[in-house]
């Protein structure tokens, strides 16, 4: 049978990686890159580090606003379905790339798979949540992640093609983790040592278009008790400018010693993947507003803060490993304050067992048979 994937984000890349390997043992798989994310630490190292196959199809599209961005990705997607006649579609996740993906898809009778569908924060005002509503309501096949993804897809009257397949990032780490530890050397070249700092990621719209979001918690990570590393996503380095905000981080070159408490923030490039499985592995917290980052940390037991108002990864908050606290300073940091040390113990497997991909391929395979 013969797949076309689109990928497009940093986060696609990651989810891809486990599915296509499975996927290429016994099928065809064209690949298609939309261009979304395109720095070489948001997009190249995830394919060399994870051993992603080369695109077939490299869409270009780049930066844009969201219409011009998805029209462009919709224009050519259906190119590419023209000329590979493929048996279904996957798409990952809740980006633009996603519904581009989806809509030329279904437009077109091809079917869709939509891997991490049912997902839903209930705030309409983020572009993810647009792009999840549309998404799986357009397609044939639903993996979902948990039991609360397929109830709400119920609700929403989507109930044929839903499954429970558990989380394809609880793959990834999986399956990553090992080589992490094995081959990163992120700790030694930050001079950090496990335990005494935070990591922190922010991007979400929400907070980056608002500069009293960020300005707040910028505040928030410079006070809490432990230095705070912080790749930087590009939208957010562009953000800081773009709003004037007075920010001035550690260059990083004194090392994050837990012998100096007060040192603020270290701002890094994007990572990779590995490394970033390893710095969150050993950190004392994670703090972030990032959906896969939340999962992570829960997956590698490391306590996290969410710098949102509404997460969709509900579980994690009920089981007490992670804490919403929004971009309020005092808040972001009195929840660090209030961690418990150590951990609430318990940490059931909330989004499967980490073999996602070899039952999403086996619904496939059943799923197309049964219609020839
Ligand atoms: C996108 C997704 C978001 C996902 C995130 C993962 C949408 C609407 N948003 O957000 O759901 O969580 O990816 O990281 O699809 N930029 C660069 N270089 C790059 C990529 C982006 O400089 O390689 C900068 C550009 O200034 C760009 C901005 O980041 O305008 C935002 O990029 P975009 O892909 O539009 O959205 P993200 O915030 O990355
Ligand atoms: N990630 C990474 N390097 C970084 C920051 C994040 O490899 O510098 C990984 C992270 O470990 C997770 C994924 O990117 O697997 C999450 O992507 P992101 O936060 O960009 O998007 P979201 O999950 O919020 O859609």
């Amino acid at each position: 049978m013969r797949f076309v994937t689109i990928v497009g984000a940093r986060p696609q890349f990651i989810k891809a990686a486990p599915l296509c390997a499975h996927l290429r043992r016994r099928h065809d798989e064209f690949l298609v890159h939309t261009g979304q994310h395109y720095d070489d630490n948001m997009s190249k190292v995830f394919f060399q580090e994870l051993a992603i196959p080369e695109p077939d199809r490299h869409l270009g599209v780049g930066s844009a606003p969201h219409g011009r961005q998805t029209a462009a990705m919709l224009e050519q997607i259906e190119q590419v379905l023209e000329e590979t006649e493929p048996d279904a579609v996957i798409v990952y996740g809740d980006t633009n790339s996603t519904l581009a993906g989806a809509l030329a898809a279904a437009k077109m009778n091809v079917p869709v798979a939509h891997v991490e569908a049912g997902l839903r924060s209930f705030n309409r005002n983020m572009p993810e949540e647009v792009n999840r509503i549309l998404s799986d309501h357009v397609c044939k096949w639903l993996f979902a992640t948990s039991q609360t993804s397929v109830d709400q897809l119920a609700a929403e009257g989507i109930r044929n093609g839903v499954h429970n397949v558990g989380d394809i990032m609880a793959d990834c780490v999986r399956l990553f983790s090992p080589k992490a530890r094995s081959s990163s050397n992120v700790l030694s070249r930050l001079r950090l040592q496990p335990g005494t700092y935070a990591v922190a990621t922010v991007h979400r719209a929400e907070n980056t278009d608002a500069p009293e979001r960020l300005s707040g918690i910028l505040d928030g990570l410079r006070k809490v008790p432990y230095p705070v590393i912080f790749p930087m996503h590009p939208r957010t380095r562009a953000a800081i400018r773009k709003h004037g905000i007075d920010f001035v981080p550690d260059d990083g070159t004194a090392g994050a010693d837990c012998a100096k408490p007060d040192r603020g923030i270290v701002v890094v490039e994007p990572l990779g993947y590995l490394d970033m499985l390893l710095l969150q592995q050993r950190a004392a917290v994670v703090l972030t507003d990032s959906g896969g980052v939340q999962k992570e940390a829960y997956y590698l037991g490391v306590p996290c803060v969410t710098l949102r108002e509404e997460t969709e990864w509900v579980e994690t908050v009920e089981t007490g490993w992670n804490r919403l606290v929004g971009s309020d300073p005092e808040k972001i940091v009195a929840a660090v304050q209030r961690l418990q040390v150590p951990p609430p113990g318990e940490r059931p497997m909330l989004y499967g067992d980490g073999h996602a991909a070899e039952r999403i391929v086996d619904l496939l395979e059943r799923g197309l048979c049964e219609n020839r």
